[in-house]
């Protein structure tokens, strides 16, 4: 193989023993809320895009819609044109008459001597509220306006995106894990001016304290020319200061105070239009900058309620926890809208997973008898090697599980099968991505038998098709890898980047568009950038990025990014980043960088660059190695050739180098990374071994 000759994905064969079914246990048919199979009936192609009536009927609309899909603008698809509807009232106003004693969220402190705090559908009601008058009447926001909200995992933040959404303020919420810096980019790319801060929170045993994130981010976004005027900070435990940082006066204003004003106060829920966006989510690409993928109101909030009510089973008696971050897109769409649109009770935990020990899971779901659980690979991972047996001591009996997130290995799912299911709940290992606002391919829980490490079939309406590099179509069951495309519009799928429209069609619809004059759906298959292999059942299996994103325990990473992050220290020359596969965390960054030539002391490069990824960005891309190199191989046209240096952090075969400008760096960076000694080859992952590949 040839270093510069592209690796065609359809080429690929892809080598793996290909599971046996396990049957969902029949307890859970007669209550599954796909029982009917008329309902799969209805959502036949054939019946696209009026299927979507069904998910767009279990809202209440202030106006009807009168048209389903508008495609006249391709591929900015408007969904139930016409219709008018506010976010906050699906998910909180409509429920009262009902469920206005029922528990909306239960939050779940890290520490398991402070109590469980549980908020019913009225006090929700009552708490956004008078966060929407502070927002509107002391911020003097309005719909359109843009809030940037970077927060833990505490009950203010699902209050304060559902008082955004009461205004049809945008919010863009960015992950708590994130740094001040990271937090101020986005909040300048949005233009917001406004930011909502917690003092401070608990993660690990360890009290954190975020206002000086807050600070940073501030500073950042006038740096790129965005002046952030109000810093709203709401204590994580009342009346007491957790943070030592200093609050800024006429900027600062600590939110308890505020509502002081505000108390009984009523805003009624503002009308959108359907198209309205409702938030933004910044998310990782092929270029260094983020993308804030922007969410419609209509669309996004049917997509959500009608799959958690058919993928994730929700009937309003369940106790439903999803250990997702609401930072990211798995935590707005399956921890706040759609649970709450469908009245469930949906769990709140603030720290992490195996915090103060490995049966700290299972406690909680036993003592909120919590039946539905969803988590991601990562945390199964963690969880399986911290306390492999820990799930059996516990008296919690799931009806459904989720794996969300990344591919998941069988041995890992049977884990989560036999052990944390015992067997009996059913699991759902749905694929989708933050530019889809919800689920693509998943089983049919309770129904459809389950394939450990496959996702499954296209969710309702959703009609996946694997092309090859050439947009021809791989069938079912060639066991040939390609490019994981969805052929239709659907009503979850984002309305564009953010200020980019260009970019929005560049990348996801331009690889395999048919036609760009036409306004036929079918010419306009959205590329999911994602490497999958389809069996000859229907059901997919995904192998991962085909593009230049790392996914880190679940999370994307753009090596792009955290490049650039590199480039900032001052004694570094050249920087690549590539995915190293990690036991836990699935795959990590690797760095490889070489300094400048006048560098004379290069001794402590490796931490700061460490320490700076991590100011950037955030802890969440720490790498795994930094390894500081002589130079970095490349073409005679200067490119680097990433896919080399993944290939020697995997201790995969680097392929011939002998075409490259500088071959002799191969060995020599090898020996550096592997040892003087040879190494036994590993065949590797499918994205490992296809990453740098679209370069
Ligand atoms: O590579 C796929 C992987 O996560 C990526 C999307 O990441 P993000 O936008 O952060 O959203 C994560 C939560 C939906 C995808 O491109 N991915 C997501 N779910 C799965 C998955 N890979 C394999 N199996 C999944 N179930």
């Amino acid at each position: 193989m040839s270093t510069v000759a592209r690796t065609d994905a359809s080429h690929i064969a892809v080598h793996w023993k290909e599971e046996d079914y396990v049957q969902p246990s029949p307890k859970f048919v007669g209550q599954a809320n796909l029982s009917d199979p008329a309902v799969v009936e209805r959502f036949k192609e054939e019946h696209f895009p009026e299927c979507f009536r069904e998910y767009a009927d279990m809202l209440a609309w202030d106006r009807y819609w009168h048209t389903t899909l508008d495609t006249s603008n391709p591929p900015f698809w408007k969904w139930f044109v016409g219709g008018t509807l506010n976010a906050c009232y699906n998910c909180v106003d409509r429920h009262l008459a009902k469920y206005k004693n029922k528990a909306a969220l239960i939050f779940v402190p890290e520490s398991e001597t402070e109590p469980t705090y549980t908020l019913t559908y009225q006090e929700l009601y009552i708490r956004v509220n008078e966060v929407a008058a502070v927002l509107r009447d002391f911020c003097g926001l309005k719909a359109g306006d843009r809030v940037t909200i970077h927060m833990p995992m505490i009950l203010e933040l699902p209050i304060t995106m559902l008082a955004c959404a009461r205004l049809g303020i945008v919010h863009s919420v960015v992950f708590g894990g994130f740094s001040g810096e990271a937090a101020g980019l986005r909040a300048a790319d949005s233009g917001s001016r406004v930011m909502v801060y917690a003092d401070a929170y608990y993660r690990n045993g360890k009290l954190i304290d975020h206002k000086t994130s807050a600070d940073i981010a501030v500073q950042t976004a006038a740096n790129e020319g965005q002046t952030i005027d109000k810093v709203l900070v709401w204590r994580r435990k009342d009346g007491q200061d957790l943070s030592n940082t200093a609050m800024v006066s006429g900027r600062d204003y600590y939110m308890e105070d505020l509502l002081e004003r505000f108390r009984r106060a009523k805003v009624a829920p503002v009308s959108v239009g359907a198209e309205h966006p409702l938030f933004l989510m910044y998310t990782s690409g092929t270029t260094g900058k983020p993308k804030g993928c922007q969410h419609r109101t209509g669309g996004y909030l049917a997509y959500v309620t009608g799959t958690s009510k058919y993928y994730q089973d929700i009937h309003p008696e369940d106790v439903y926890w999803c250990m997702a971050d609401i930072g990211w897109i798995t935590g707005h769409s399956y921890i706040v809208y759609g649970p709450l649109a469908l009245a469930a009770t949906s769990v709140i935990y603030e720290g992490v997973p195996n915090y103060p020990d490995a049966g700290r899971c299972w406690r909680i779901a036993e003592q909120l008898d919590v039946n539905i659980f969803h988590t991601s690979p990562t945390a199964i991972r963690l969880l399986r090697k911290a306390g492999p047996d820990e799930p059996l001591k516990y008296n919690y009996r799931f009806k459904h599980m989720t794996t969300v997130g990344e591919p998941i290995e069988p041995e890992s799912w049977r884990w989560y099968w036999e052990v944390v299911g015992k067997r009996e709940a059913v699991i759902v290992d749905t694929w989708w991505q933050t530019e889809t606002g919800g689920f693509l391919c998943t089983t049919k829980p309770a129904l459809d038998p389950m394939k450990a490490g496959s996702t499954g079939p296209g969710a309702l309406g959703i009609y996946p098709i694997i092309y090859d590099e050439h947009g021809k179509e791989i069938p079912a069951g060639a066991g040939r890898a390609g490019n994981v495309c969805i052929r239709n519009p659907w009503p979850g799928i984002m309305q564009t980047i953010w200020k980019d429209n260009d970019r929005f069609v560049r990348q996801y619809y331009s690889k395999y568009c048919k036609d760009p004059k036409s306004t036929d759906w079918r010419d306009w298959p959205y590329f999911a950038a994602d490497g999958a292999v389809l069996a000859g059942d229907g059901y997919y299996r995904i192998l991962g990025r085909v593009d230049d994103v790392i996914n880190v325990a679940g999370h994307r990473l753009g090596t792009k990014e955290i490049e650039s992050a590199c480039l900032t220290v001052p004694q570094v020359a050249e920087a690549a980043v590539v995915p190293v596969v990690d036991e836990i965390k699935g795959r990590m960054p690797a760095i490889y960088a070489s300094l400048k030539p006048d560098v004379t002391d290069g001794a402590h490069v490796s931490e700061q660059i460490v320490a700076t990824v991590e100011t950037i960005i955030g802890k969440i891309a720490r790498p795994k190695a930094v390894h500081i190199v002589p130079d970095l191989p490349k073409t005679r046209s200067g490119k680097i050739m990433r896919r080399i240096l993944a290939a020697i952090s995997n201790r995969m075969d680097t392929g011939d180098v002998t075409t490259l400008a500088n071959p002799e760096i191969v060995e020599q960076i090898r020996k550096q990374v592997q040892g003087e000694g040879p190494v036994e080859l590993q065949e590797g992952p499918e994205d490992v071994k296809r990453f740098g590949e679209q370069e």
